[in-house]
C-alpha cells in the first residue's frame, strides 16, 4: 500500500466553534492508483488532501507511507518528504508568475537539490510531454489556462512522484480543456505509474479513476479508494 490512513481526524478550531472537517477517515491509496475524491462543498476533500500532504497535522488517527508512520514527522521532515514523494496540481495553478514555464518547472529540482545540469533537461522533456515544448520561455500570463495548467502537472512530475494530489485541477478550465487536462492526467498515471488522488465537483472527472471516495460532513460515506 503507498498511503493509507486510520482513523485520521482533523478539527479546525476557530473561537468558540469546533469544526470537525475529518471523522474517522480510512483510505487506502494503492501504487499507481488514479482515486477521485468527491462531496458537496465543505465536506472535508481538501482537508483530506493537505493532511496527507502534512501541510495540515491530523486531530486524531494514522498515516502510513509505504507502511511506514509518517504522521509525527517534525515540520522539516514533513517538507523533505513532500519534496521527495508528492507532486501537487491545484485549481488556480499557483505557477511563480515572474518565472518562464522552463523555471517554474525546474524549481523543485533545485529544492529537491537535483544537479543543476541536470535540470533543465529533465525540465524541457518534462514541458514536451505535456505538449509545451513550445511555449518553454514563456510566463504564466502569456500562457491559456489550459496551458497554465500543464505547466503545473509538469511541475508536479519534477520530481518523479509516487503520488500526486490534485484539488480541482479542472476547476477554473473550459470543458474542452478539462477533457485535456484529466486526458494527460491519465496519461501519466498510466504510463508511469505515479498514482493521482483527485479531488473534483464534477461527476464526469470523477469517472476518470480507477476508484473512488465519496465525502460527506467530513465522513466517508462510500468507497476507500481501492478498487
Ligand atoms: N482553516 C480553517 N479553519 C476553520 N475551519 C475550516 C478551515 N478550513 C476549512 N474549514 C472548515 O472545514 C470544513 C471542510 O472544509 P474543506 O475546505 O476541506 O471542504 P471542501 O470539501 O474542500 O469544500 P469545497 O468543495 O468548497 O472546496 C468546512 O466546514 C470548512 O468551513
Ligand atoms: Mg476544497
Amino acid at each position: 500500500m503507498l498511503l493509507a490512513t486510520r482513523g485520521l481526524g482533523k478539527r479546525y478550531a476557530r473561537g468558540r466553534v469546533a469544526v470537525d472537517a475529518l471523522q474517522d477517515v480510512g483510505v487506502d491509496i494503492e501504487e499507481g492508483a488514479f482515486v477521485t475524491v468527491t462531496g458537496p462543498s465543505g465536506s472535508g476533500k481538501t482537508t483530506l488532501l493537505l493532511t496527507l500532504a502534512g501541510l495540515l497535522r491530523p486531530s486524531a488517527g494514522e498515516i502510513h507511507f509505504r507502511g511506514e508512520p509518517v504522521q509525527e514527522l517534525s515540520d522539516a521532515a514533513w517538507a523533505a518528504f513532500r519534496r521527495k514523494h508528492l507532486g501537487f496540481v491545484m485549481q488556480n495553478f499557483s505557477l511563480v508568475p515572474y518565472l518562464t514555464a522552463l523555471e517554474n518547472v525546474m524549481l523543485p529540482m533545485t529544492l529537491a537539490g537535483t544537479p543543476s545540469a541536470e535540470r533543465e533537461p529533465r525540465a524541457r522533456v518534462l514541458l514536451d510531454r505535456v505538449e509545451l515544448g513550445d511555449r518553454m520561455e514563456h510566463l504564466p500570463r502569456e500562457l491559456s489556462a489550459g496551458q497554465q495548467q500543464r505547466v503545473a502537472i509538469a511541475r508536479a512530475l519534477a520530481n518523479n512522484p509516487a503520488l500526486i494530489l490534485a484539488d480541482e485541477p479542472t476547476g477554473n478550465l473550459d470543458p474542452a480543456l478539462a477533457d485535456d487536462v484529466l486526458a494527460l492526467l491519465k496519461k501519466l498515471n498510466e504510463e508511469d505509474g505515479t498514482a493521482i488522488l483527485m479531488v473534483t465537483h464534477s461527476p464526469r472527472a470523477a469517472e476518470v479513476g480507477t476508484a473512488r471516495i465519496h465525502l460527506e460532513a467530513g465522513r466517508i460515506v462510500s468507497g476507500n479508494g481501492t478498487a
